[in-house]
């Protein structure tokens, strides 16, 4: 727990509240209100939580004024340049940096995992095919609750430990099976012999009639966006899974809730309503009409892929996205990409123009992803559900962490109630 060494102190209505002030490792120092309504009566208000610590974490820090991410204290860059996806779920989930017997260890029981109780089959075929991908995974990750109850008791550590590894290991496969399924092709199993990333692409892309063998420019790239998604604070989907959490429901359903949420294209939808917006404006000559509309308080259209509630400089995924994508199509031989053409351009426009600099309103993780994912084949319905595989790790790390912490209790927010006060009931025939 954060240690006080000074107080706020509230004074109103002749009252006076002394409010303890707690310093955090790095960033803002936060005014423990917890005893506010007792000693003062009154409630905070902040819908949307602008200036609200809903938690204490050790896992994951932002400074949106420098544009950096810290996973356990390691910067996002060097995480996505020097490391890959499963041991930064290792990092996330225990705290350090694995040693190669530990990362060995960790491999190993994600990729004995992998595979899905064969029964669950039936779930997908209950979908449309064209069903989004992510209705899907919001419905076959809950029903592992009806599955998996060797690990649904949450209070059971080590019924918590394999729920998490059942979920990392998981997600892939049921994200592959639901893109499978809405494109009329018959389910490809996980394989033992491959890497996460390269098990990933081969269930997406293997058919029966041929051999796919997993180009390493692809699995290099599709690892690297995984690192980038995996976790971010306390952002929507991870707070949804935090209070969902927080009424001992089973872990199964609170990423299920945390799927649902991420879908929002807010959030983890924006990547793809980018390149759907992006394919939409087409020619750059056509920027000028989009920043406008962006711009036009009358007009609801926003800039996909451009801003960030906590981030009032450059997303550091998104400069690792932007190079990544140079890299990848380059490497794919697809040189003249419009639609990388009118991202890059439209991001030179925005950043020039005073709008999105006095609103600091920068290119987010979700502005580039979506054409390095279209560039290796996937289309924009399966952007958001490898949003989600990725996040998954953030979710079960940041659940775990709230769970373990010894001043949590089940979420409950308070109001302000401006509605009709009491009054009596009117029969119908004298209204
Ligand atoms: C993710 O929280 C996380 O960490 C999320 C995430 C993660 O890893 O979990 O980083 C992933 O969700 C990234 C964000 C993806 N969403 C989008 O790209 C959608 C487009 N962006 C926005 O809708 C918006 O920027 C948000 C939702 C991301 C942030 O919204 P805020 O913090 O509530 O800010 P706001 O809506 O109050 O905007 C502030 C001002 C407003 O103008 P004023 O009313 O003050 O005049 O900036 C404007 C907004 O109109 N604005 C935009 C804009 N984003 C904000 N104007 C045009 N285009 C935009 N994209």
């Amino acid at each position: 727990m954060a240690d006080s060494t000074k107080n706020a102190t509230l004074i109103f209505d002749n009252k006076t509240v002394e409010l303890p002030i707690l310093a955090p490792s790095v960033g803002p120092e936060v005014i423990d209100i917890r005893k506010l309504y007792a000693q003062g009566d009154v409630f905070t208000y902040d819908p949307g939580f602008t200036s609200t610590a809903s938690c204490e974490s050790e896992i994951t820090f932002i400074d949106g004024d420098k544009g950096e991410l810290l996973h356990r204290g390691y910067p996002i860059d060097q995480l996505a340049e020097k490391s890959h996806f499963l041991e930064v779920c290792f990092l996330l989930l225990y705290g350090e940096l694995p040693s190669s017997e530990q990362l060995e260890d960790f491999e190993d029981r994600v990729t004995h995992h992998t595979m899905l109780h064969e029964q669950m089959m039936n779930f997908f075929r209950g979908f449309r095919r064209d069903a989004h991908p992510m209705a899907v995974m919001t419905g076959v990750v809950g029903a592992m609750s009806a599955f998996y109850h060797d690990s649904t008791d949450v209070s059971d550590p080590w019924q918590r430990e394999v729920a998490s590894i059942r979920l990392i290991a998981k997600m892939p496969t049921i994200a592959a099976m639901a893109y499978k399924y809405s494109v009329g092709q018959p389910v490809v199993y996980p394989r033992n012999d491959l890497d996460y990333s390269s098990n990933f692409l081969r269930m997406c892309f293997a058919v029966p009639a041929e051999d796919y063998v997993v180009d390493p420019i692809l699995s290099r790239a599709m690892d690297r966006i995984f690192t980038l998604h995996a976790d971010h604070e306390q952002n929507a989907s991870t707070s949804t899974v935090r209070l969902a959490g927080s009424s001992g429901a089973n872990p199964f359903a609170c990423i299920a809730a945390g799927i649902a949420c991420l879908w929002g294209p807010a959030h983890g939808g924006a990547n793809q309503a980018c390149l759907e917006m992006l394919r939409e404006i087409g020619t750059v000559d056509r920027i000028p009409e989009y920043i406008a509309r962006a711009k036009d308080k009358n007009d609801p259209f926003r800039l996909m892929g451009f801003g960030h509630r906590v981030y009032k400089n450059f997303d550091p995924r998104a400069t690792v996205m932007k190079k990544s994508a140079d890299e990848v199509l380059d490497l794919m031989g697809i040189e003249n990409n419009d639609t990388l053409k009118v991202a890059k351009e439209l991001e030179r426009i925005a950043l020039e123009d005073p709008y999105f600099a006095e609103k600091k309103l920068y290119p987010n993780v979700d502005f580039y992803s979506g054409i390095i994912l279209d560039a290796m084949g996937f289309p924009t319905s399966m952007f958001t559900p490898i949003f989600a595989v990725s996040r998954t790790v953030g979710w079960i790390a940041q659940w775990k962490e709230m769970i373990a912490d010894p001043v949590q209790k089940i979420g409950r927010p308070r109001q302000l109630y401006t509605g009709p006060t009491k009054r009596d009931y009117v029969n119908v025939e004298n209204r």
